[in-house]
């Protein structure tokens, strides 16, 4: 209790020095400002935001004040962009000006300034470049990613083979495969599903999922010197990130042993070409501790997405049998039951296509994206944006938009296809941001769903535990991603 009641003393001193200092600087500023709702000392909106359900909340919000408007979570000022006019203004027109990364306090705990995800400047743009030419299909080694792509397919329908039609949640045997992809990429192997190692690595990752939803992870970002000192799920989070580190940096030594300049096998290898290259430069971003980063933000950013997305697909397929069979048929009519799926069959087959761009639309994977920030002193409508600002750009409101998509709640492949059945695009498709910030792993994203799913439909047909009319489809909001109610599902060999 004693402890308690210092803490929370500690706390208000904190909250109360932060707030002095940003309304200060906010009112030092000329300019206006985008409107928003009166923030409380200390708490900011947090009376007028439901964590459980910030879309909604947005939503609301975006009713009352505009388009653009300003939040306050804590401390931290936000000005967020609702609607497909001003994301699209922002994110594409304006570019530059938003192209900075919003460093929450834990992003600058575990990536310290480096890595992809999280960094900025030169760093970002080096490092962004570096490993968006190597994702590139022979970017590296012998074997195309799509080549690692169909063979991690095969192994996971051996898997599943092996299920021999019990009802059970993929949910495993999914993150299994696609991290295995990332492994492939990083690592050049994928490893055995009972490899020991490997499991340590994705149960490391799992656990962490868990714990970057509690609510201390979250109080993080707002008090992090306060909750640097308390115990709690954060901490065990931290550590498991420090053990994912010493399995990463295990590999880069090994792969330092056995390096060959003239052909590199991997991500690694490429990498430390590149810090060879580079080896007389003294402010070189291509060191040891920035391979590290951006692996581990590899993983991080491209496990969780992924096969969430894939556990959502199989939900939704089970609801909708009629979808999945005209799946199947076009399967059968362009792959046939012989050989692999592979990519040059996506362009002859509209109805899969449209299919997975609904589950990503439908799905809204992640409402709020992930935060930027103006690099630079910005006037947008009319109003001032000072420079490092916070910026919100949402993914919700461009991706159910119901002029583009009647009916946007209803999850209907109709939504990406033109009338005669030829494939409709959308510049409203934003799963994946826009902009220079766009997922750096989009490609990669889009062929593994691909093929993973044309792969389970060509060899199995999905049989829901209970009547398909009874599913709930609707994905769960967590605070930050999108995710599906759990599951059982059956495979039957076609
Ligand atoms: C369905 C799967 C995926 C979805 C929905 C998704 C979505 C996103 C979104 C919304 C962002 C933020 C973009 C922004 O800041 O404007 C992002 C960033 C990123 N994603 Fe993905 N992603 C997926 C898969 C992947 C995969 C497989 C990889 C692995 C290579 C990956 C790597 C990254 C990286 C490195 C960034 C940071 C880019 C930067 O800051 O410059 N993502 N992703
Ligand atoms: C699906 O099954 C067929 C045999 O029916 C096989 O040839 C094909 O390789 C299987 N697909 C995958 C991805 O394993
Ligand atoms: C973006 O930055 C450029 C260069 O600093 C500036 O000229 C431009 O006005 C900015 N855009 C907006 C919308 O403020
Ligand atoms: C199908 O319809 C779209 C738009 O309605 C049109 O652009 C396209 O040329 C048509 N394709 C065929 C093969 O008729």
């Amino acid at each position: 209790m004693e402890l308690l009641g210092m803490t929370t003393i500690f706390l208000l001193i904190c909250i109360s020095c932060l707030l002095l200092i940003t309304t200060w600087r906010n009112m030092s500023q000329n300019g206006k400002q985008p409107p928003g709702p009166f923030a409380l000392p200390l708490a900011g909106n947090i009376f007028q935001l439901n964590p459980k359900n910030l879309p909604e909340s947005m939503k609301r919000l975006s009713e009352k004040y505009g388009p653009v408007f300003t939040i306050h979570l804590g401390p931290q000022k936000i000005v967020v962009l609702y609607g497909y006019d001003v994301v699209k203004e922002a994110l594409i027109d304006w570019a530059d000006n938003f192209s900075g990364r919003g460093n929450l306090p834990l992003f600058k705990r575990v990536f310290k300034g480096t890595g992809i995800v999280t960094s900025n400047g030169e760093t970002w743009k080096q490092l962004r470049r570096f490993a968006l030419t190597t994702l590139r299909d022979f970017g590296m080694g012998k074997r195309s990613i799509e080549e690692r792509i169909q063979e991690e397919a095969h192994f996971l329908v051996e898997r599943i083979r092996n299920t021999h039609e019990k009802a059970f949640n993929p949910g495993r045997f999914l993150t299994h495969a696609v991290s295995n992809i990332i492994c492939s990429i990083v690592f050049g192997d994928r490893f055995d599903y009972e490899d020991k190692k490997f499991l340590t690595l994705i149960y490391l990752l799992d656990e962490n999922n868990e714990y970057q939803n509690t609510i201390q992870t979250q109080l993080y970002n707002f008090f992090p010197t306060l909750m640097e000192f308390l115990p709690g799920p954060h901490q065990k989070m931290l550590k498991n990130i420090d053990e994912v580190d010493k399995f990463i940096l295990e590999m880069i030594a090994q792969h330092q042993e056995t390096w060959d300049p003239s052909c590199p096998r991997d991500f690694i290898d490429a990498f430390l070409n590149k810090m060879d290259q580079e080896k007389e430069n003294g402010h070189s971003v291509f060191t040891v501790e920035s391979l590290t980063r951006s692996t581990l933000d590899l993983f991080l950013a491209g496990t969780g997405t992924t096969s969430t997305t894939l556990r959502h697909a199989l939900l939704i397929l089970q609801k909708y049998p009629e979808i999945q069979e005209k799946v199947q048929r076009e399967i059968d009519r362009v792959i046939g039951r012989d050989r692999s799926p592979c990519m040059a069959d996506r362009s002859q087959m509209p109805y899969t296509d449209a299919v997975i761009h609904e589950i990503q639309r439908f799905i809204d994977f992640l409402p709020l994206n992930v935060p930027h920030a103006v690099i630079k002193d910005t006037k947008f409508r009319n109003y001032f944006i000072p420079k490092d600002t916070m910026i919100f750009p949402l993914l919700t409101p461009v991706l159910h938009d119901s002029k583009e998509f009647p009916n946007p709640e209803k999850f209907d492949p109709g939504h990406f296809l033109n009338a005669n059945g030829t494939f409709k695009k959308s510049d409203f498709f934003m799963p994946f941001s826009a902009g220079k910030r766009i997922c750096a792993g989009e490609g990669l994203a889009r062929m593994e769903l691909f093929i993973f799913l044309t792969s389970i439909l060509q060899n199995f047909t999905l049989k829901p535990v209970v009547d398909h009319k009874d599913i709930d489809i609707a994905p769960l909001i967590t605070s930050a991603a999108s995710i599906p109610r759990p599951y059982e599902v059956s495979f039957i060999p076609r």
